[in-house]
Formats: structure tokens, sequence, C-alpha cells
């Protein structure tokens, strides 16, 4: 993977095949370059064997085809950094994946474009589920909800139009600028 936010899109994708109905993701970046990424999803979470294998890279090896590779790389990713990937889950609850990176590590990736990703999760799903995304650092803190802006829009007016993904995309950008700019590459 390229960057953090291509990690993010594909573990959003594994909660959007998990049934969520809303999708949360929270960034926060401490005073001395800790990153924690948290994602927490309400779909149909995981046996605890799954949930085990799932998050260890070891254990995919040698699984065949049972267990992909988005949660183990995320993983390996992570701990190059000094970091590291938690898992937790419930069956009929949902799930909720923990990512600290160091980003002062020489190995740890960009951020990438963060603002983009959640325009394409959008995009693709303009109705269903909601997504959340809260960035916090040293800085200051922003909150971003499709909840929130669908609550405002009201029923005539969907998320996928193009003024109102223009506004999304503009909102993020703002926010990620305002609260990680020259932060976090
Ligand atoms: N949020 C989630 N909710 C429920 N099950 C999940 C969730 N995330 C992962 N899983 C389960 O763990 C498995 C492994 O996820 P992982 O992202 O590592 O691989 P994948 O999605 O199967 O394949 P890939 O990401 O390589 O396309 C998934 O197939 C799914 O069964
Ligand atoms: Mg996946």
């Amino acid at each position: 993977m390229r960057d953090l936010s291509l990690h993010l899109l594909d573990l959003a994708e594994n909660s959007l095949r998990a049934g969520a109905g809303r999708i949360s993701l929270q960034l926060t970046l401490g005073a001395d370059g800790a990153l924690d990424v948290v994602l927490e999803d309400d779909g149909c979470g995981m046996e605890q064997g799954l949930a085990r294998r799932a998050a260890d890279p070891f254990a995919t090896t040698r699984t065949t085809r049972r267990v992909g590779l988005g949660l183990p790389l995320a993983a390996a990713n992570a701990e190059k950094t000094g970091g590291y990937l938690t898992l937790d889950s419930v069956p009929g609850q949902g799930t909720k994946v923990h990512i600290r990176l160091m980003t002062r590590h020489v190995d740890c990736l960009p951020l990438g474009d963060l603002p983009q990703t959640m325009v394409s999760l959008i995009l693709t799903h303009p109705e269903h589920p909601d997504f959340v995304l809260d960035l916090h650092s040293p800085r200051g803190q922003a909150r971003f909800d499709t909840g929130e802006i669908r609550r405002v829009l009201g029923p005539e007016v969907g998320l996928q139009e193009p003024e109102v993904m223009n506004y999304i995309q503009h909102l993020l950008t703002e926010q990620c600028q305002m609260v990680f700019g020259g932060l976090i590459s």
C-alpha cells in the first residue's frame, strides 16, 4: 500500500461488506508523533477465531484465501514503525480496529489523500451507511458526520449531488489541513 488512506479504504470496505450502518474513523495525533487510528463499525462482527486469524499475518499466509491481506498488511505497516494493530470484534455487534503508528519513524507511510478516500467511500455509497471522521492533534480537532449533513439537507437532496460532494470535499480538505497540515505528511 502506498499510503495510510488506502489502508483505511480497505478497512472501510471490510466494514461495508459486514453490512455496517455507521462507520466511524478517529485519527488522533499525539505531540510525540504517535498516530492512533481507530475504525469502528456496527457490522456483523467476527467470531473470535476469525478475529484472531485475521489480525495475524503469519496465520494468514497459512490459510488459503479464507482470510485476505487487508488487515495483515495494515498490521505489518504499523509494526514497521514500532506500532501495532489490534482487533476487537463482537459477533452481531461490530468491529473495532486500532492501528498505532509512529509517524516520525522513517518507515511510516504518508497519510495520503484522506479527503479523497472519504469522498470515494461516500460517492460509492451515498444512501447508506453513515461515515464519521474525527480528527485530533495538539493543534485542534474537527468532526465530520454524513448523518448530520443528511439531517441538514433533508430527504430530498442526496449526498451524491455534485454541489453537495463539492462541499464535502472542501470541508474535509479544510478540516485535515487545519488539524494535521504540516504536522504529518
Ligand atoms: N469490519 C469487519 N467486520 C466483519 N468482518 C471483518 C471485518 N474486517 C475484516 N473482517 C473479516 O476478516 C477477513 C479478513 O479481512 P482482510 O481485510 O484482512 O481481508 P479481505 O477483506 O478478506 O481481503 P482483502 O482485504 O485482501 O481484499 C474478511 O474476509 C472478513 O471475513
Ligand atoms: Mg479487506
